[in-house]
């Protein structure tokens, strides 16, 4: 297949072109505005074409659709403490930016992928939230992906189209930018530096590694029922907490960095996902958490010329307008 993947360059997305290239050898068009979360590095060693622009811009979109079998979106600014202090770049991606791929795509005849979140459904304290459960986001972040669920649904209801959702839970691996709670924590630890924990520290993560829902993306993308919406969960909960804790292990740190900060505003308690739809499909997720974590922290203390770019440039401003105050940096 030649795909059109639009985020590419981002942590999921360039996970994603690597099993698409070395296992199912698609060929591969990007299409990637490069925000603070996209990095070419991500791509190096991997054959693709690349087009740097928005999917919100429909010249830079026509540009890169031609000739591609399918879409698959994964563009999308992705941090929820982000989305608190200034929502503009959400409402802008995730609203206009889904509607002009769509209407690419539509006008094409093409099958449409959107890449979704288990945040969708706000926050569960038993149970574990089905493709049937009611949406209820609760951030900037979530409330504005459910949008953009809803206008893919809505051209494969009113339009015929071809389109495919798939909403993933919390996911960690490789070329995560660091502002994430796992890759935040692991370079933090390394560094001496404070791990601050949001609140009580008790809220649970349904732990997906990258290359697991890379996979349960492609499944969908090939097997999956025009119209439908399938979750892929990972395969292990955990609480915050303890996720800190298996890395103050993992890297040698001293308990003694962990520092109790003021909670997110709205902040949700729990995220479960049922998979059985997606299972049904062909795809289990291969990655324990202890064992991703572990390859994870290994792969963080093998790459600093992946990271210190990124720990020295703009990365510390926002760190200190996000934590400056309660650290007392
Ligand atoms: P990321 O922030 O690492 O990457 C996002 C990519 O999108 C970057 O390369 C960025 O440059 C690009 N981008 C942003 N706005 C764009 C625009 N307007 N036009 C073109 N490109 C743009 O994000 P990620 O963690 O890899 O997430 C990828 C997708 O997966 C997102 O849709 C996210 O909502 C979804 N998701 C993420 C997780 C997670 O835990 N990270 C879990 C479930 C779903
Ligand atoms: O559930 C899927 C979602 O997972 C994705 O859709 C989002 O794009 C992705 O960012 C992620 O959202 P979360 O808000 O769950 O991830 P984050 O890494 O920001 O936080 C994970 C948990 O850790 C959450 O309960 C908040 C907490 N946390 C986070 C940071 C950055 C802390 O306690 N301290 C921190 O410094």
């Amino acid at each position: 297949m030649k795909l059109l993947v639009c985020g590419g360059a981002g942590f999921i997305g360039s996970n994603f072109v690597r099993q698409r290239v070395m296992e199912h050898g698609d060929e591969i068009v990007v299409l990637d505005k490069l925000t603070y979360a996209g990095r070419r590095e991500n791509l190096a060693g991997l054959p693709h074409d690349f087009h740097h622009g928005a999917i919100e811009d429909p010249a830079a979109v026509a540009a890169a659709i031609e000739g591609v079998d399918a879409v698959v979106n994964f563009a999308a600014e992705t941090h929820v403490d982000r989305s608190i202090a200034e929502p503009d770049a959400f409402v802008q991606t995730h609203a206009i930016g889904t509607w002009v791929l769509l209407e690419a795509a539509k006008d094409r005849g093409l099958r449409y992928l959107q890449v979704s979140t288990d945040e969708v459904y706000g926050s569960i304290e038993e149970g574990s939230f089905t493709e049937d459960s009611p949406l209820r986001p609760s951030s900037p972040y979530s409330a504005t992906k459910t949008g953009a669920d809803l206008l893919v649904q809505s051209y494969a209801h009113t339009y015929g189209m071809e389109t495919v959702i798939c909403r993933g839970s919390n996911n960690y691996g490789t070329h995560q930018y660091p502002e994430k709670l796992i890759p935040l924590m692991i370079l933090n630890a390394m560094h001496g530096d404070p791990l601050p924990v949001y609140g009580d520290g008790m809220q649970v993560r349904n732990w997906i590694h990258a290359t697991d829902f890379a996979a349960a993306i492609g499944h969908v993308l090939e097997h999956g029922v025009a119209g439908e919406v399938y979750n892929a969960g990972g395969p292990d909960e955990c609480p915050n907490l303890e996720v800190i804790e298996r890395i103050i292990e993992l890297t040698g740190a001293d308990r003694s960095l962990i520092e109790y900060v003021e909670d997110r505003p709205g902040h949700d308690r729990r995220y479960s996902l049922s998979s059985d739809k997606v299972r049904a499909l062909g795809w289990e997720p291969r990655v324990r958490f202890a064992q991703g974590l572990e390859q994870t922290v290994a792969w963080y203390r093998d790459n600093s010329a992946w990271w210190s770019p990124i720990r020295s440039g703009d990365y510390r401003e926002y760190y200190a307008r996000q934590y400056g105050r309660a650290l007392g940096a």
